[in-house]
């Protein structure tokens, strides 16, 4: 099996010259459970999640950061309340409608995972002008995970590729672990080098498992609407840190 490649070094770089991860990807948890703190409603958490986010993008963008995937809604979100979801939505459209200029000033590619069809044309629509206006940015690609479980995505792949073997297009004994990433949404992405999870929680929730394989793992206690400037580069900096071996010695 091939190595995954070595991270190299980002545009901005760490103090002291120390590696930078290509793609960083968050689990943002806990707005719930920062807005019930202050005895607010779930919405206000995710309001102050959404802030979180722009603070992110910033800091992974000053930081030389190429890829940033955050995890904004997964295929098991659906199990929460009517009010619950259409909170998220309309924060959605909110924040993409606020938030274009941001993109395109900073120059940044809007890119989406997950099947996104599910938020209903009118938001699919918003989504899909935006990723088209920022198409052309080259400074950091923001991939929204939508509607996302990272099991769907490869039973996807499964079938994509049980259907070219079909047809005889492909023989099924030369499919490679290529052959499949070429399949995932993530294709073309650079590897996943960094997972970070926030709210104290210590699992991967169905999000890029297949990337994952090699990514360093870091499991934050802090609440999502208080990740800031400060915990991501702290983050940067623990990943720096840990000798990276894949599987090597
Ligand atoms: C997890 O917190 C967070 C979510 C399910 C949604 C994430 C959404 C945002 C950060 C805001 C909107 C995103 C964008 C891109 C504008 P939780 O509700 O599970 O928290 P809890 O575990 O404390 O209840």
């Amino acid at each position: 099996m091939t190595p995954a490649p070595a991270p190299t070094e980002g545009a901005a770089g760490l103090a002291g010259g120390s590696r930078v991860p290509r793609h960083v990807a968050i689990i943002m948890d806990g707005n719930g459970r920062w807005a019930k703190q202050r005895g607010l409603p779930r919405g206000a958490g995710h309001r102050a999640g959404a802030e979180a986010v722009r603070r992110a993008l910033q800091a992974a963008a000053d930081n030389g950061v190429e890829v940033l995937t955050i995890y904004a809604f997964s295929s098991e979100n659906w199990r929460r309340s009517d009010e619950e979801i259409s909170d998220l939505t309309a924060l959605m459209r909110f924040y993409l409608e606020r938030e274009l200029k941001t993109l395109e000033k900073e120059r940044v590619k809007l890119k989406l995972i997950g099947d996104y069809s599910a938020f209903g044309p009118e938001l699919v629509e918003r989504l899909n002008r935006v990723v088209e206006r920022t198409a052309g940015n080259t400074r950091l690609t923001l991939v929204i995970a939508l509607n996302y479980g990272s099991r769907a995505e490869i039973t996807g792949a499964a079938r994509t590729l049980a259907a070219k073997a079909k047809a005889g297009e492909i023989e099924p004994s030369s499919i490679g672990e290529a052959d499949i990433a070429a399949e995932l949404q993530t294709a073309g992405l650079p590897e996943l080098d960094l997972m970070i999870r926030t709210s104290g929680e210590v699992r991967l929730s169905n999000f890029l498992l297949w990337q994952a394989a090699y990514a360093e793992l870091l499991f934050l206690d802090i609440l999502w609407p208080d990740f800031d400037e400060r915990a991501f580069s702290d983050a940067l900096q623990a990943f720096a840190a840990r000798n990276r071996r894949f599987g090597g010695r």
